[in-house]
């Protein structure tokens, strides 16, 4: 009986560990992929390619980046990109966010695209800031926009 309880607590810290570190695996995969997302940046103005990844719960992995025009205000930011590829797709389940930029510090996603996260992904929803310095800074969806105008508060 004893043994028996020993066991079941040693499993669940096993099970525990192993989520944790499959976890950072996908962590630091997305950072990857938001890196090779990086390359694909449309930016003859700004010069400041944004790279971005967005991971499904089904387990699929699209890649963002930012899209500029010679009529500024149309640009597109990596993060709303690869928020409406992958909601172009049918996919509206989403898991964590990765994106990064050449910038001194993690990149910090502009307003637009917050009130675009928290329209769209889970308030609790881990979204991963980098810089191509190697820096990371994790943040949750509520962290980065608090007090968010939602669809729940029009109309009552
Ligand atoms: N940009 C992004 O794509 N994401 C961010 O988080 C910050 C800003 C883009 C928009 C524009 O193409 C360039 O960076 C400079 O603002």
């Amino acid at each position: 009986m004893y043994l028996k309880k020993d066991n079941f607590f040693y499993e669940n810290v096993v099970k525990l560990e192993v989520r944790h570190e499959e976890n950072h695996d996908m962590k630091e995969q997305l950072i990857k992929e938001a890196i090779s997302a990086k390359e694909k940046a449309y930016v003859p103005y700004s010069k400041f390619p944004v790279g971005a990844a967005l991971l499904t719960k089904g387990g699929t992995i699209y890649h963002g980046c930012n899209i500029e025009n010679a009529s500024y205000g149309l640009t597109n930011c990596a993060e709303r990109t690869v928020i409406f590829k992958a909601l172009s797709e049918g996919e509206n389940a989403f898991d964590m966010l990765a994106v990064t930029a050449d910038s001194e510090r993690p990149v910090p996603p502009c307003g637009a695209c917050r009130q675009v996260i928290a329209e769209h992904c889970p308030k609790d929803m881990k979204v991963i800031l980098t810089n191509s310095k190697g820096d990371v800074q994790e943040f949750t969806v509520g962290d980065l926009l608090p007090f968010a105008f939602m669809a729940g508060d029009m109309h009552e």
